[in-house]
């Protein structure tokens, strides 16, 4: 299997971060023998791992290669709307766009993808994305396995389906009610990948980086391990379980226990996708693991994780309800122009999602938040980490408790939307922008162009 190198800084000058990062179009071998046209960033198909620390001040500079506009959104940053590479941060064929901010947010697996308007689901099928890994002192003092590459792995999962010639298939990419699903799966960009792990313990970061699929990961032996972060950062104590259901867009990081010499399979069993146009196999081999015939001793699971507070709603929180039909929030589709809700800065709100209709989820750009309840019950314990997507089962009721960061600018708008990438292509997408607490009712809105 494929590790992403890791992305330093290239630049440093100043106290400044800087890190080079452009979007090509190149050629790469799923099959031996068979080249297809991908996507990636600073290579063929995906991108390296890029990796900052809680405090830096961090200047990207990333250039389009790709031939068509396109943008690169960080998924799970807390930044200024400017520096967030949504559908209004356009890049141009052959422009740089450069954004900069202060990472300040808890240790976490972030990621990056590309977010035009209406285009998203193709251009991160063909494979640009790339993970975002925020490091801090405290998560770093933690011992937690950390060696990237050999017991802290990152493992991108994409489900895939490819023609005769070894190019992938792209024509079921912009069609269909749930969005694509593969029938094949990709680690890091790896077909039928395996791995020899060489510690008694390994750190997975596990992206769901798919277009639609949900995937609940697990092991063919049905092993407990246990689950230490969420999406936004880590859990406040370790959670053992047997299985991870991951929507795209989300996260998980967990770790496994193996002992010497042994065989076992990550796989994921199947999920809910019956509402799918067309269903071959919902149930994959994700990840062929071996175990060396000597491991590197574990350190003992840290009983404690986080040091960051629960996310609490406040009482007398806002309540914001957003129902969700088939390609609809609120019966609205996305409008590039409208700014459908205007939040305070710094606010802890209840964000509640109705759910009328077949499976979907829910990712709202610059926020963290913790999933309250699912249909009036808590959430599994492996999900009361802080997150920024979530699975909406169909017909389901999830509540949020959200915290809106503190960089005001009521022009300029985050998103929030369904992270199937064919609902949010299709419009499931809204618009919020942050304000200063008072200045709610004048904020305009409607923006002045699309630009
Ligand atoms: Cu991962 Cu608005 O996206
Ligand atoms: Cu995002
Ligand atoms: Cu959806």
């Amino acid at each position: 299997m494929k590790i992403p190198p890791e992305l330093r800084p290239t630049r440093q000058a100043g106290g400044v971060a800087g890190f080079d990062l452009a979007l090509r179009a190149g050629t790469t071998e799923f099959f031996t023998g068979q080249p297809a046209p991908t996507w990636g960033i600073n290579g063929s198909y995906l991108g390296p791992t890029v990796r900052v620390s809680r405090g830096d001040k961090v200047a990207m500079r990333v250039t389009n290669e790709i031939g068509e506009p396109t943008t690169l959104h960080w998924h799970g940053m807390r930044l200024p709307a400017k520096m967030d590479g949504g559908p209004h941060q356009m890049i141009a064929p052959r422009a740089t766009w450069t954004p900069e901010w202060t990472v300040d947010q808890p240790a976490a697996t972030s990621w990056y993808h590309p977010h035009p308007h209406e285009r998203t689901a193709m251009h991160v099928y063909r494979g640009a994305a790339g993970l975002l890994l925020i490091d801090d002192e405290h998560t770093n003092a933690l011992d937690l396995p950390s060696e990237y590459g050999i017991d802290d792995i990152p493992l991108i999962i994409q489900d895939k389906r490819f023609n005769d010639d070894g190019t992938l298939h792209e024509a079921a990419v912009d069609s269909g009610t749930f969005g694509f699903l593969g029938d094949e799966i990709l680690i890091n960009g790896t077909h039928n990948p395996s791995l020899e792990v060489t510690a008694e313990r390994v750190r997975f970061r596990i992206l769901n980086a798919s277009n639609a699929r949900v995937y609940r990961v697990g092991f063919a032996d049905n092993r407990s391990f246990h689950v230490i972060g969420n999406d936004a950062g880590l859990l406040p104590e370790p959670v053992q379980v047997d299985r991870v259901k991951l929507s795209p867009g989300e996260r998980a990081e967990i770790v496994v226990a193996f002992t010497a010499a042994e065989r076992v399979v990550m796989n994921s069993l199947g999920e809910d996708h019956s509402d799918a146009d067309s269903i071959e196999r919902d149930e994959f081999d994700l990840l062929r693991i071996t175990a060396a015939a000597r491991l590197s001793p574990a350190k003992t699971l840290p009983a404690r994780l986080s040091a960051e507070p629960a996310i609490e709603p406040r009482t007398g929180a806002q309540v914001r309800r957003f129902v969700l039909t088939g390609t609809e929030i609120n019966d609205k589709t996305m409008d590039m122009r409208r700014i459908d809700e205007v939040v305070p800065a710094g606010a802890q709100e209840i964000w509640e999602l109705d759910n009328t209709t077949y499976a979907h989820n829910f990712h709202i750009h610059e926020v963290a938040f913790r999933v309250l309840d699912i249909n009036g019950a808590p959430p599994p314990a492996y999900m009361r980490g802080p997150k920024d997507t979530v699975f909406v089962p169909k017909r389901a009721k999830v509540r949020l408790a959200v915290t809106f960061g503190t960089y005001t600018d009521p022009g300029s708008p985050y998103m929030y939307h369904c992270h199937i990438l064919r609902h949010e292509d299709q419009g499931m997408m809204g618009q919020f922008v942050i304000a200063k607490p008072g200045t709610e009712q004048q904020v305009p809105r409607t923006l002045p162009d699309a630009a």
